[in-house]
């Protein structure tokens, strides 16, 4: 059981939380510290709006969030565990309208990315 997401605080704690999972996954970790090595935080700042700007509709990423992913070495299994490791993150720590919301839209954009890739 957990809270809504009604504040950037809680965007922080969502962002923080999963790529806290996503570093420690043997899978997902390497493809992820190969390409952002010692910036971290300038990732998680960036995921900080782009989170803030879908769930909270306070527009402050301006980014286009498809081309960094575009040649990595991703596939299903990859965007599989991203999915499991986001959703356990918004279950384990979210609940209600918001939380439901940052779970569609994470598959949808999964989805999107991987047909993308395959074409
Ligand atoms: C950026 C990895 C899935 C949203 C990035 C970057 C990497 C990465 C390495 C570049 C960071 C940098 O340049 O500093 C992955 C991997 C994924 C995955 C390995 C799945 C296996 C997703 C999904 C979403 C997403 C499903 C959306 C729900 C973003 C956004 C950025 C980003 C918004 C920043 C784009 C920008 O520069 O404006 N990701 N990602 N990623 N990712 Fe992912």
């Amino acid at each position: 059981m957990g809270k809504e997401i009604i504040s950037l605080d809680d965007i922080k704690k969502l962002v923080d939380t999963f790529y806290d999972k996503v570093r420690k996954d043997s899978l997902l970790a390497p493809i992820f510290n190969k390409v952002i090595q010692d910036d971290w935080q300038k990732h998680l700042d960036k995921m900080y709006t782009f989170w803030q700007t879908l769930l909270l509709g306070e527009h402050t990423y301006y980014g286009s969030p498809f081309p960094p992913h575009a040649n990595l070495p991703i596939a299903e299994e990859h965007f599989n565990r991203w999915l499991d490791l986001f959703f356990s993150t918004i279950d384990e720590n979210f609940e209600g309208e918001k939380a439901a919301e940052a779970k569609w839209r994470a598959s949808r954009i999964a989805e999107v990315f991987q047909h993308k890739i395959n074409t």
